[in-house]
């Protein structure tokens, strides 16, 4: 095959191998310091890993036993149509009035290969080159490589401990610009567990009505909100935003179905038809079986989800307890997600096992390295200085961890 290309003078210059779109792309840095640390532990080292974003729990029996069933019948050895089961995606309808109280449509509702698609369709969907996200930072990693892949450009808002990682209306209001398009909002969130108030949620949906403003909102964390905190749904809250909102959400984190991959989007009728005729070429329908386990989890008691929540809850007291303990360290005490958020920008400078860090990747690859402990750098989120810890995890594997990180962080010296 001929790669090369005639330049305006004559000479031949090769083709790039990789197109300048997908060059630009980061790896995912929360997979690329757990990649490293799965190594050492496969290479027999003793690790304690606070990387992964996903529950440690097994997918609960009755919705295994589902797929399984699903798994020997024909039928579901075949397509289905590419916005999912009929039967899938009524339970959505169904577990959205359920747990938003949110009246919805089944042509409003798009079935994806996990949340991360439904993201990646929405911005595809919704965006033009130039077309400004606004994008509270810390962010989940996956949202700026996502708006910019579908031309849009993410105008990144920092937050501090001192809002609770936080943005509000007015925050929002000083970062738009005629460009605004789209708010990204994600309550949990992911990766500071901030949960946003109904006050505060009210506010922000109402300035985006008025605005004009998409909102695309992440409710994947939906379930793991902890001290009978509200779950709030922004369309449901703000009366005339549903015509201009998507929400992303799946049952990855809810019912421990990560490796699964079923997502949804919701979102006026218009937006999941051309979403549906954007994944009709790209991936087409989800897993056949996939589906069927979604529908036994949707449709299935949330007895297993409280028991895993109480587990989370545990053990975000835990380690956020042992965290503060850390001379220097400071952690804010999560609200939802299974994440700590604390900061060690205390360290920076300082001699730490005879190297001085200068960001919190170069803390991480220390700890990585002197303690056998992993975590995701806050550089991953748009938040140097600051590190997470999922805890989604077992309570030994808590204490251990962060017992090390506690003995390595102590012999630094300032
Ligand atoms: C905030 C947030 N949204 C969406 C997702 C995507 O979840 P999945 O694609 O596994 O359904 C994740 C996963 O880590 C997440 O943290």
């Amino acid at each position: 095959m001929n790669t090369l290309t005639k330049t305006s003078t004559g000479s031949k210059a090769p083709k790039a191998r990789i197109s300048e779109r997908i060059a630009k792309v980061s790896p995912s840095a929360t997979l690329a310091i757990d990649a490293k640390a799965k190594k050492m532990k496969e290479d027999g080292i003793d690790m304690v890993l606070f990387g992964a974003g996903e529950p440690d729990f097994p997918t609960p029996t009755h919705i295994v036993d589902a797929a399984v069933e699903a798994c020997r019948n024909t039928a579901n050895h075949r397509y289905t149509p590419t916005p999912g089961l009929a039967d899938l995606r009524e339970a959505i309808v169904a577990k959205t009035k359920r747990d938003s109280n949110y009246d919805i449509s089944v042509p409003q509702v798009l079935v994806t290969n996990g949340g991360k698609h439904a993201i990646a369709n929405s911005f595809a969907v919704l965006l033009d080159p130039g077309d400004e996200v606004l994008l509270p930072a810390p962010y989940w990693t996956t949202y700026p490589e996502s708006i910019a892949l579908a031309g849009g450009v993410p105008k990144i808002i920092p937050t501090g401990a001192d809002t609770g990682f936080k943005v509000t209306a007015e925050m929002l209001e000083a970062a738009a610009t005629e460009e605004t398009k789209v708010l990204l909002m994600v309550s949990p969130s992911n990766p500071t567990g901030a949960v946003y108030t109904r006050e505060e949620l009210l506010e922000i949906g109402q300035l985006a009505l008025e605005r004009g403003w998409w909102v695309v909102t992440d409710e994947i964390y939906e379930h793991l909100i902890y001290d009978d905190l509200e779950r709030v749904s922004l369309p449901v809250l703000v009366e005339g935003l549903q015509d201009r909102c998507i929400i992303v959400n799946g049952v990855a984190k809810t019912y421990a179905m990560t490796g699964w991959r079923v997502g949804w989007m919701i979102g006026p009728k218009d937006v999941i038809s051309a979403a549906g005729n954007l994944q009709s070429h790209e991936t087409s329908n989800v897993a056949n079986v996939s589906q069927r386990a979604a529908i036994a989890a949707l449709r299935g008691s949330l007895d297993d989800v409280v028991l895993m929540r109480e587990a989370f809850d545990r053990r975000r007291k835990l380690i956020v307890k042992m965290l503060n303990d850390i001379n220097h360290v400071e952690c804010l005490m999560p609200q939802g997600a299974f994440y700590a958020f604390p900061s060690l920008e205390a360290f920076f400078s300082s001699n730490l096992a005879g190297r001085t860090p200068s960001s919190t990747l170069d803390i991480a690859d220390i700890v990585l390295e002197e303690a056998k402990v992993a975590f995701v750098p806050g550089e991953a989120f748009g938040a140097p200085g600051y590190a997470r810890f999922s805890y989604a995890t077992s309570d030994e594997e808590i204490i251990k961890g962060i017992e090390r990180l506690g003995n390595l962080l102590d012999t630094a010296k300032f």
